[in-house]
C-alpha cells in the first residue's frame, strides 16, 4: 500500500455490472484500488478479463464473470460465485445499460421502436431489480451491505429523442427509495447515482467530443465530465463512511441538474 492512500474498502466484495467499458471499468478499479475484492460481470468476456487481469497486476483480487444481466439465473449464479470465490458480498453498482456498447435510438417519443422501448427498460431498469434481487441473500448473510443504482441526470432535465432512456432511468429512482425503506431493517442501504454526460467512449471521434463538450456552458463546474469525476462517490457509497446514507439520490454532474 502506497503511504497516504486510503485504503477503506479491505475486505469487503463488490459487485459491479457492466465493467468491461467506460464508466463501469473506472469504479472497478477505482473500488480495487482502495482494497475492495471485485467481481466484475459483463457481457463483454474478452475486455472483461483484460480489465480483471488489469486489477490483480495491481496486487488486488479481481474476477471476471461473462454476465448477461438482462438473464436472472446468470446474475444469480455470478453474485453466488462471487460469494464462494470471496467468501461474501458486501456491495454491487448496478452500473451495465444501454449507452455506447449497446446504442440507443436518437428519435422523437412517438418514433420510438416498440422493441427498444422495451429493451430500454429491461436493460436500464429490470436488470438493476434482477442485481438487487441476486445479492440480497449475500448482503443478510454479511449482516448487511451497499447497492448502487446507475441512473443519469437527464431524469432531473429530460432530454428530447431519448424517452425511452430518460424513463427507463427515472424508474430507477423510485426502485432505489422503495428497496431502501425494505431493506433498511437489514441494514442494507439503497442509493443511486445520476451521472452527467461523461465522456466514457473509449475512442471518440469529433461529434462524440463536440457531443459531450455541450453540457460544458450550462455547468457550475465548466468542464467535461470524465469517469474519473465518478468514482469517488461510488467508493464513499461503498465505504462505511456512508453508513448512515441510504434512500437517496446523488447528481454528479458539476451541478448542471438539481435534484
Ligand atoms: N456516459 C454517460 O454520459 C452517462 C451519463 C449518465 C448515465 N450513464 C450510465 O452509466 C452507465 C455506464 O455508462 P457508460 O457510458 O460507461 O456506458 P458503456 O456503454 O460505455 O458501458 C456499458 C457497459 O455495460 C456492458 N453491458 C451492456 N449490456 C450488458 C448486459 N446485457 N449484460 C452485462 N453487461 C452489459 C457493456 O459491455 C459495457 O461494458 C450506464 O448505465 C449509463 O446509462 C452514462
Amino acid at each position: 500500500m502506497k503511504e497516504g492512500t486510503s485504503m477503506r474498502l479491505s475486505g469487503k466484495t463488490i459487485i459491479v455490472s457492466g465493467a468491461a467499458h467506460g464508466i463501469g471499468r473506472a469504479y472497478s478499479e477505482k473500488l480495487a484500488s482502495e482494497g475492495a475484492n471485485v467481481a466484475l460481470l459483463d457481457i463483454d468476456a474478452k475486455r472483461n478479463e483484460e480489465v480483471a487481469a488489469g486489477i490483480r497486476s495491481t496486487g488486488q483480487k479481481a474476477i471476471a464473470i461473462e454476465t448477461d444481466v438482462r438473464d436472472f439465473a446468470a446474475f444469480k449464479s455470478a453474485a453466488d460465485r462471487t460469494a464462494r470465490e470471496f467468501g461474501s458480498v458486501n456491495g454491487i453498482i448496478n452500473n451495465a445499460g444501454m449507452l455506447n456498447v449497446i446504442p440507443i435510438t436518437r428519435c422523437n417519443f412517438e418514433d420510438i421502436p416498440d422493441a427498444e422501448w422495451d429493451e430500454s427498460f429491461r436493460l436500464n431498469t429490470k436488470a438493476a431489480w434482477y442485481g438487487c434481487k441476486a445479492v440480497l441473500p449475500h448482503l443478510k448473510a454479511a449482516g448487511g451491505g451497499s447497492i448502487v443504482n446507475i441512473a443519469s441526470s437527464t431524469v432531473y432535465r429530460g432530454v428530447p429523442t431519448r424517452a425511452h432512456y430518460v424513463a427507463a432511468k427515472s424508474a430507477l429512482v423510485g426502485f432505489g427509495r422503495t428497496l431502501a425503506k425494505e431493506l433498511g431493517p437489514y441494514w442494507i442501504r439503497v442509493n443511486t447515482v445520476c451521472p452527467g454526460s461523461t465522456l466514457s467512449e473509449e475512442s471518440p471521434d469529433a461529434e462524440t467530443i463536440a457531443m459531450r463538450e455541450a453540457p460544458v456552458k450550462v455547468r457550475c463546474l465548466p468542464r467535461v465530465e470524465k469517469p474519473a469525476d465518478l468514482v469517488g462517490t461510488i467508493a464513499f457509497l461503498m465505504s462505511d463512511d456512508s453508513a448512515f446514507m441510504t434512500g437517496q439520490v446523488l447528481l454528479v454532474d458539476g451541478g448542471s441538474a438539481f435534484n
